[in-house]
């Protein structure tokens, strides 16, 4: 099918593709679908009332989706894990001269396109935005906008409290997360996770503190690259952190015997036994994202409350692609949601999609 749209949706069937078409729908942005089950694709356009102006399925490579992507603007790509499968999808974005938004929340793979694109990003005047979702983009523009307002802070934690149940490619993307050792920015450097770290967390208005451990957050690559960021560690806080850590050591050890063939194994898994959620209830997918920043003698906590991560990320990825196609980017190369659109900018956006926000001081 011909389309005439200038974005399109990569991953279009899939949880969190089809919350972003939404989106896009609701802001009569026009887009395309694509995808790799052309069945799929139109039966999910039915029943958006046929919204997408344009269908393809493509194979997964470079040279098909750059004839793909070719004649629109901006590319999101929601296939994952992202590992697997993003990176043909940003050298096909750039190729075929698009922006590009994606929902990763791998910070591997988010390392590698800030090193193998930021150059290609920069000089064909790009914007390529990695985790343009809800993690890492809440807990980014919580950082960023204590930066602005107290340019004396200089080290940051950051906190993520997560609600509910993944979808079928974030279990297989957390999998891939799990057994790779991570990055904090300590005193100016990426240094590696070591370990799992057993601390607990105060959450502002909680009565009992949660468990937490550090996790590799975007906010380490991208928010810490800002002049005077000294020190950026990303956690995640939750009753079901023990838990979790129990998985990630047996994880960890596997990853010792199999090496990297666990990644296919761990995808093959998650399809048996994973199933794909129900739609979000906000009762059950309530979250506190927290940025804490520092200097001697002082602390401010910006904190976020809302719910449904997955359809924050499909207004984040839908109001990202509008401001592309206003030309209201505020730089280009491989940068973060806030660093793209600017902080404030995107607490608002969060703050229409439901999530407060308050500056502790
Ligand atoms: N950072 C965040 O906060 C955040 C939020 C939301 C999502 N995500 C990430 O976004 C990704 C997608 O999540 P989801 O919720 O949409 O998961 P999902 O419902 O399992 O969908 C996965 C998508 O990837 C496509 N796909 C899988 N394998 C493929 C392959 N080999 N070739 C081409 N396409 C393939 C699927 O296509 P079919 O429909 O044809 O199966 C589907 O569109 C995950 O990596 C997840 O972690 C992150």
């Amino acid at each position: 099918m011909a389309s005439d749209a200038r974005v399109i949706v990569y991953g279009a069937t899939g949880y969190t593709g089809r919350l972003i078409c939404e989106e896009l729908k609701r802001r009569s942005v026009p887009f395309a679908m694509a995808g790799r089950n052309l069945a799929r694709l139109e039966a999910y356009n039915k029943e958006l009332g046929g919204a997408a102006r344009g269908i393809s399925a493509v194979p997964h490579t470079v040279a098909d989706l750059t004839r793909v992507f070719r004649g629109h603007e901006v590319v999101i790509n929601v296939t994952g894990p992202f590992g697997l499968l993003g990176e043909s999808v940003v050298k096909a974005a750039l190729d075929a001269n698009c922006h590009y938004l994606d929902t990763t929340g791998e910070q591997d793979f988010m390392l590698a396109v800030k090193e193998r694109f930021g150059r290609q990003a920069e000089e064909k005047k790009r914007v390529v935005v990695n985790a343009n979702s809800w993690y890492f983009g809440p807990g980014e523009a919580a950082a960023h906008y204590l930066r602005q307002r107290f340019p004396h802070l200089d080290t940051y934690n950051i906190v993520y409290c997560p609600l509910g149940t993944p979808t079928i490619a974030s279990t297989q993307s957390l999998l891939r997360v799990a057994r790779r050792p991570g990055f904090s920015w300590i005193e100016g450097k990426l240094e590696p996770n070591r370990g799992l770290a057993d601390v607990s967390i105060q959450v502002p208005g909680e009565v009992l503190s949660k468990p937490a451990f550090l996790m590799p957050g975007g906010e380490a690559l991208h928010f810490a690259s800002e002049p005077g960021v000294r020190n950026v560690r990303v956690y995640m806080a939750s009753e079901l952190v023990p838990r979790f850590v129990r998985l990630v050591r047996i994880w960890t050890a596997l990853s010792k015997v199999f090496g990297d063939l666990l990644d296919p194994l761990g995808d093959r898994l998650v399809l048996w036994f994973w199933k794909t959620p129900p739609p979000e209830d906000p009762a059950q997918t309530r979250f506190v994202v927290m940025a804490a920043g520092e200097s001697e003698g002082d602390r401010k906590i910006c904190v976020l409350y809302g719910s449904r991560p997955y359809v924050i990320t499909g207004v984040l990825c839908g109001w990202a692609a509008q401001r592309l196609l206003a030309g209201a980017h505020k730089r280009v190369g491989v940068i973060s949601t806030a660093q793209a659109f600017g902080a404030e900018e995107t607490l608002e956006i969060l703050r229409e999609a439901g999530t407060s926000h308050r500056v502790i001081e």
